[in-house]
């Protein structure tokens, strides 16, 4: 359906609206079928998944493993160093031969050209678990949660607050656009997105009517936002600018102060791990807006639709 099988999922601009609204009615389907007690599905039976890991993870390498036993395949973690492409393999030698075993690979990166490398090479679909430029495997988490707690997509609005250049805020920028969520990004001006990112997402926006605004003041943004969105001032693989990052987006943290200028029933959210006291306060993430935990579970119940529709 929709063309997905053998499918790779590297970056939502590759996903039409179609394509991403049969993902996400088919997490529904995912999460519906789990909460009824049908916890195991044969949909993937006999299939194996290998998971590389070149970065940290508590959430993608835990419901990516989950999510491939829940569908009856088997899940094959793998950090980077552990393989021999740690020793010196190369990207194209490594996709041509885990592609003879197993039937997809997911990877998170610290390089994205290196999951497009991994893409070409390997004759299974590759799954993107996060890379320098995106992660569209939480953006769909997160869209499945607004929805969820919305009803809605169309004309709703987005504040992300901090990183303007965040591979997240890219992820939520490409899928909103498509699907009719404003996008206001409040971020110092020499934290800028992604160029050519941003303009796939105004020409979706432009068809959808979404609005993707920029200023640098928090207030303006979240100004009656229905979903106030933000993540780590520091990402993975930025520890060198950790000190002057934190400096510079100081100003940009959610509190309990920016949060009572979004709309009476805005929720807040972030894909985690947070780093509570630095971009989010206590009183935010643990308090009535927060939706943190209910969006995490969903990467679960989306990845689950990712693996079944890609997997052929
Ligand atoms: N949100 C997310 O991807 O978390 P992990 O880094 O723990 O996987
Ligand atoms: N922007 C963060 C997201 C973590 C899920 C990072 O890349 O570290």
């Amino acid at each position: 359906p929709h063309e997905l099988k053998g499918k790779d999922f590297l970056c939502l601009t590759d996903y039409s609206t179609e394509q991403i609204n049969f993902l996400l009615d088919l997490s529904r389907q995912m999460k519906e079928r789990f909460y009824a007690g049908e916890r195991m599905l044969d949909t993937l039976r006999g299939r194996s998944v290998a998971m590389i890991f070149e970065k940290p993870s508590t959430r993608t390498r835990v419901s990516l493993e989950v999510a491939a036993y829940q569908l009856g395949a088997l899940p094959i973690m793998l950090s980077s160093s552990e393989l021999q492409l740690g020793r010196g393999e190369s990207i194209p030698d490594t996709a041509r031969t885990l592609s003879r075993f197993v039937d997809a690979i997911a990877a998170r990166v610290r390089n994205h050209r290196d999951l497009e490398v991994l893409a070409q090479y390997a004759t299974v679909p590759v799954i993107n678990a996060l890379s320098d430029l995106s992660h569209p495997l939480q953006a769909l988490a997160d869209y499945l949660t607004i929805y969820e707690k919305k009803g809605k997509f169309s004309g709703l609005k987005l504040a992300f607050v901090g990183d303007g250049s965040d591979n997240m805020l890219h992820s939520l920028m490409v899928v909103g656009a498509k699907l009719g969520v404003s996008i206001y990004v409040a971020s110092p001006a020499s934290l800028k997105p992604n160029e050519s990112i941003l303009a796939a997402a105004m020409k979706d926006a432009e068809i959808t009517g979404a609005e993707i605004k920029f200023t640098e003041k928090p207030e303006e943004a979240v100004d009656g936002a229905d979903i106030v969105y933000t993540d780590v001032w520091v990402s993975m693989g930025q520890e060198s600018m950790a000190e002057a990052k934190r400096k510079l987006l100081a100003p940009y943290q959610v509190n309990a102060k920016l949060m009572e200028r979004a709309s009476s029933r805005a929720i807040f959210m972030h894909c985690l791990p947070a780093h509570r006291g630095e971009e989010v306060t206590d009183d935010v993430i643990d308090g009535p807006w927060s939706v943190v935990w209910d969006e995490a579970e969903n990467r679960l119940h989306t990845e689950k639709a990712v693996l079944a529709a890609l997997i052929p």
